[in-house]
């Protein structure tokens, strides 16, 4: 497991967030504490519990984005639910555990993904012989030797050789195994990448509301349903190139042993796990006289015991949620973290405070993260062949609105640079196709000349941007 150092974590986030070093900060050491954790021994292991951390901050500076980001810094299973999905236990919609359900899932599919790279090199192996013998296939029996054969096939299928049973009516004659020798040297040599094959696949089960049920139930429902049900196979026909992988994947079902798989996904989510709650401030009742509040105090006294540490039954068997990890974000606009029920507070020693953004911070936004807003509409227009370009003083301009408009109407942080940068390119992006130029400068004047009149209509403003 990579490990990364509070500093690199913040290395990371810096990448796709801007300012909000406090609450990078918070986030990189709570993440480490789980690594220094279990440097120790079993006894103090035990004995130390996560500090889960709350974040705060007004609406659209990056409470949400970080999350988004950790769950691809954190090695560990990670995942993000809205409090405000889940409703009171007794109630229809989603139960808190479910929370706990998905984390495991989560690290059964990690725990699943590394033991098929670990058996790659073998199920790889078996995928190109199934390709050959796909490829250059065995000539059919024309009718059977004799009722002893048939005896056997049936047998042999009755005791789950089913697979075979298919070669078994195939003739590997010696020219067939001429033709499997050639298509094994040209797939080798990657020639047959784009060949049809029609292979046959197992279609995996549906996940349904019933199967969720049984799960809280603690019920595999998916492996008896296997148990009962014969699996349905399903024709695909599909260039080589991905047929492999298709077969790959069902060659490395065969090959690891799922019991290991989730006992260790569960150890994992133990662990590890990180439960991102976000939109905290939602679960919290404002008016007491409005009865639908009531259950909102419910899903928090639901929650509660989540995060103090209990049992949750999963099908993959009981999780103890006493050391994973809880990250709660929320805007607390019209309420603060003391509206939270107290033994939930308290569950949350851990307090940052996200700043309200700069015009300053506006700038950076539009230009210097990773997949920044102006960097995706630059690559969208030269999808058109356009080579957009933004002048400094532009972006300048930009942000000064976005500011602007934001203290003037409803403070809805960088998500204001989208709707403006939205209605500033409408035409850039309604005429591209159809323009002879090679590039577009936006410029200042431009910027001024789009969004001027709207931006002194009030009206205007709170309508469009
Ligand atoms: N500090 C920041 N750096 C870079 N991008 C940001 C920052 N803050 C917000 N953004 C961008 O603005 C958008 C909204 O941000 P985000 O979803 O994180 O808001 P939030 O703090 O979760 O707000 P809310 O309380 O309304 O959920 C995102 O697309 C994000 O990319
Ligand atoms: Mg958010």
């Amino acid at each position: 497991m990579a490990i990364k150092t509070p500093k690199e974590i913040v290395r990371i986030l810096n990448e796709y967030i801007i300012g909000q070093d406090e609450a990078k900060k918070s986030v990189a050491i709570a993440l480490y504490n789980r690594y220094r954790r279990m440097q120790l021994n079993k006894k103090m292991q035990k004995e130390i519990t996560p500090k889960n951390l709350l974040m705060a901050g007004p609406t659209g500076v990056g409470k949400t984005e970080i999350a988004r980001r950790l769950a691809d810094i954190v090695d560990a299973p990670f995942v993000k639910v809205e409090a405000t999905k889940f409703t009171e236990v007794g109630y229809v919609g989603r139960d808190v555990e479910s929370m706990v359900r998905d984390l495991v899932s989560e690290a059964v599919r990690m725990e699943e993904k590394d033991q098929f790279e670990r058996v790659k090199p073998q199920a790889t192996k078996e995928a190109n012989k199934q390709l050959v013998r796909l490829l250059a296939p065995g000539v059919k029996r024309e009718n059977r030797e004799s009722q002893m054969q048939q005896m056997q096939d049936m047998m042999s299928m009755l005791m789950g050789g089913g697979n075979q049973n298919n070669n078994d009516q195939e003739e590997v004659t010696d020219e067939v195994r001429n033709q499997r020798m050639d298509v094994a040297e040209k797939l080798n040599k990657g020639l047959l990448e784009d060949r049809e094959v029609t292979i046959e696949v197992e279609q995996a089960p549906k996940a349904s509301p019933m199967s969720d049920m049984m799960g809280q139930m603690g019920m595999d429902m998916g492996s008896m349903l296997n148990d009962i049900m014969p699996k349905k196979k399903v024709k695909r026909t599909l260039p080589v190139k991905d047929a492999r992988e298709v077969l790959i994947q069902e060659e490395s079902r065969k090959m690891v042993d799922y019991d290991t798989i989730y006992q260790r996904a569960i150890e994992r989510s133990q662990n590890n796990g990180i439960i991102f709650i976000d939109e905290i401030d939602k679960i919290i009742a404002g008016n007491k006289r409005n009865s639908g509040e009531v259950s909102r105090e419910g899903v928090q006294r639901d929650i509660l015991p989540i995060v103090e540490g209990s049992t949750v039954n999963t099908k993959y068997g009981p999780v103890s949620t006493d050391h994973i990890l809880f990250i709660a974000a929320g805007a607390f606009a019209e309420s603060k973290p003391s509206d939270l029920i107290p033994e939930l507070q308290g569950r949350f020693p851990i307090r940052v405070e996200l700043n309200a953004l700069t015009k300053d911070d506006f700038v950076k936004i539009l230009k210097d993260p990773q997949n920044s807003l102006l960097k995706q509409y630059v690559a969208l227009m030269k999808a058109d062949g356009i080579k957009l370009v933004f002048t400094q003083e532009a972006v300048d301009k930009i942000a000064e609105i976005a500011f602007d408009v934001n203290q003037g109407t409803d403070n809805i942080g960088a998500r204001r640079l989208s709707t403006i940068l939205e209605k500033l390119l409408e035409d850039v992006l309604y005429e591209g196709p159809d323009m002879e130029m090679g590039e577009i400068t936006i410029t200042e004047a431009y910027v001024e000349d789009k969004l001027g009149d709207i931006i002194t209509n009030k009206d205007l403003t709170k309508f469009i941007l």
